[in-house]
This record gives C-alpha cells, sequence and structure tokens, in this order.
C-alpha cells in the first residue's frame, strides 16, 4: 500500500477550547479559525462567565475581533460556567439565545475554577431543566481532594461523580471533557445508555501523543503539563485506541490553553498546553501512527456536531505530509507563549 501524503477532510471543529479575552484572544483566535469552522469556547475567565448576559458579551467581543482580524468564517459556540448558585432559568434563558453547553468544573480543580461546583447537589433542579431542555453539560471530570493521588482524580471521579449523575439523569447529555484514562475511554464505550446519545467524550493531542513520562524528560518540562495532568502510556494507548475506534462517542477537543511562557516556566506553573498552532498535525499524526489515518474525518468533523445536533460542516481543507516547522514562541499579548512541540516539527501540514 503506498502511504497517503494528501488528506481531505470536511472542515473540523475544536469541542474544547480556550481563547481567553483581550489581547491573547487576538493573538490566538486565528490559529484556530485557520483550522476550525466552529470551536466550543470554554467559559473560565476571570470573573467565570455565569450568565447569559456575560457570555453575550464575551461572544460579541470574539465577533469583534474575528472582524479586526478579517476572519469571516469561524462561528464561536459559547458556554456557561456552572455554578453552586445557577438558576435553573438560567438553562432557558441559556436555551434562547443558543448557548452550547454549562461547563462543569469542581471547585479547585483548575485554572479558574475557583467558583466552580462544591457538589452537584445543589445543581440538581439546574440540571433537572438541562436534562429536559437538551441542553449538554461539559465536564472537568476530576475530583479535587487533597487525599486523592492527583493521577487518580479521573477514575475516583467517575465512580463517585459521574456514575451517580448519569442514575439520576439518566437523559441529561453529558461530554465527559478530555479524558486522560483507559476507565475514562471504558466507561464512555461502554456505557449503557438506553440507545440514545448521551454520552461522549473528547480527547486532546496531547493526551494521544504524550505519557507523563514527558512531563519529566531530562528535568521539569512544564509545557507539558496540563490539567487532567498526563496519564501512564497504557492509558494514552486506550485513549488512541477509543480516538481512532470509529466509535461516535469521541471525538476531537483540543483544550488548547494559552499561557504566558513565564507563568508556565515559574515555580508555581499554570497547567495547560498550547495546540491550537496545528493542531490537526498532531492528530493527523496520531491516526497515522494507528494505521488508521481514513477514520481521522469522522472523529474530527462528524461525531462533534452529530452529539450536539449541529449540521456537518460543508468546506473541506486539505493536509499536506509536509513537515511543519513550530516556532520556539508566538506572540501573546504583550508576551509570548511556547507552543506544544516547539522547536521541532509536525508532520502534517494545512495547505493554503
Ligand atoms: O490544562 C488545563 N488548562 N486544564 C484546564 O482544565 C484548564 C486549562 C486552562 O484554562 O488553562
Ligand atoms: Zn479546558
Amino acid at each position: 500500500m503506498t502511504a497517503v501524503t494528501s488528506l481531505t477532510l470536511t472542515q473540523p471543529d475544536d469541542w474544547h477550547l480556550h481563547i481567553r479575552d483581550g489581547d491573547v484572544l487576538r493573538d490566538v483566535l486565528p490559529h484556530t479559525a485557520k483550522q476550525f469552522a466552529r470551536a466550543i469556547i470554554m467559559p473560565n475567565l476571570r470573573p467565570p462567565v455565569t450568565t447569559v448576559a456575560l457570555a453575550s458579551a464575551y461572544r460579541s467581543r470574539i465577533e469583534a475581533q474575528l472582524q479586526a482580524s478579517s476572519i469571516s468564517d469561524f462561528t464561536p459556540l459559547m458556554t456557561l460556567y456552572l455554578t453552586d448558585n445557577t438558576p435553573a432559568d438560567e438553562v432557558r434563558k441559556a436555551r434562547a439565545a443558543g448557548i452550547a453547553g454549562f461547563k462543569l468544573y469542581p471547585a479547585g480543580a483548575t485554572t479558574n475554577s475557583d467558583a466552580g461546583v462544591t457538589d452537584l447537589k445543589y445543581c440538581y433542579a439546574t440540571l433537572e431543566v438541562m436534562q429536559k431542555e437538551g441542553v449538554p453539560l461539559l465536564m472537568h471530570g476530576e475530583v479535587t481532594h487533597a487525599d486523592i493521588d492527583v493521577f487518580d482524580r479521573e477514575a475516583v471521579f467517575i465512580d463517585t461523580i459521574l456514575e451517580p449523575l448519569r442514575r439520576d439523569f439518566p437523559e441529561l447529555k453529558i461530554v465527559f471533557e478530555h479524558i486522560t484514562t483507559r476507565q475514562a475511554a471504558h466507561y464512555v464505550r461502554d456505557a449503557d445508555t438506553k440507545n440514545k446519545n448521551t454520552l461522549a467524550a473528547t480527547i486532546t493531542p496531547q493526551h494521544l501523543l504524550l505519557n507523563r513520562n514527558a512531563i519529566f524528560a531530562g528535568g521539569i518540562r512544564p509545557h507539558h503539563y496540563c490539567l487532567p495532568v498526563l496519564k501512564r502510556e497504557e492509558h494514552r494507548l486506550a485513549l488512541v485506541e477509543a480516538a481512532t475506534s470509529g466509535n461516535p462517542r469521541f471525538f476531537l477537543g483540543t483544550d488548547s490553553a494559552p499561557h504566558a511562557k513565564g507563568l508556565k516556566e515559574n515555580g508555581c506553573g499554570c497547567a495547560g498546553c498550547y495546540t491550537a498552532f496545528n493542531a490537526l498535525g498532531l492528530y493527523a499524526e496520531v491516526f497515522e501512527a494507528a494505521n488508521q489515518l481514513h477514520r481521522l474525518e469522522a472523529f474530527a468533523s462528524f461525531y462533534g456536531p452529530d452529539f450536539y445536533g449541529m449540521p456537518r460542516n460543508t468546506k473541506t481543507i486539505t493536509l499536506h505530509k509536509v513537515p511543519e516547522k513550530v516556532p520556539h514562541e508566538l506572540p501573546l499579548a504583550e508576551t509570548v507563549v511556547v507552543p506544544l512541540r516547539a522547536g521541532e516539527t509536525i508532520a502534517w501540514s494545512l495547505a493554503e
């Protein structure tokens, strides 16, 4: 069989993305918009995007930036940050305003999660309406207790939070975001959803490409630190299997999360990998290595919109097997961000 050197795909979407605000937004948005038609925009700003009014204002700032950057073919899909006090009525307003979902950050789990949910029992009335109205819950699936080992937090979340939640809300649409473990991949694969399309997971490029050794290779590597943290090789292999299996419950979500270089290379470094520069090239490497390049399109472009009940994109994009050099740094407001693979190459690049 001859090796594939060019790949034309229906244009993909990014179902989990951090683009921040202000001058950072200005600098990162073009990277995403070059590849993706739509993206689920994470609401963990400071202060968090907790209401429809805040999300509408944020959407307007993104749209203004798109216009200023002469980008006419990208649509931000807005989300709201769930809190202990989100009123059930906000769900109805959100649905009317075209909000794509509510994000559950367990309080303290990650960047700007202090206002997150301390106990899901406070959210039950709100979740009830989400289930009824078909509004998805997007979850950062980790428990946060200090006594739970950081590498076990996702697996414990499944048993103590997710499984009871699905029992209480069997028809709630849930996206288990940026899964990192075999337990999560198998839980999503095997979950009985009573033939309804109620459970899916996104997978990042870094969790498909790297295991936890990458955080400690020859010294501490802060640019490989994200949350949930990278796991053992056996987990990476389970994620690759899930992503490349053709199972529509798994789809693309980069979790690209820009932080200034100085805040990563720091005594208390921030969590997040900046993958937006050429995320699709990174995913193509994973699918090629697994001999499943023919399944990249569905993972990147079909299963996400199908789950969210949105139309698939109609334009196409083409990837070439031409290595792309990744810069050591990229501009980020008044500072710089270090992208994943900085100073190296990515095997696939986007055709102009
Ligand atoms: O690594 C991460 N970075 N994980 C998250 O959950 C949040 C994100 C961020 O906002 O920087
Ligand atoms: Zn994220």
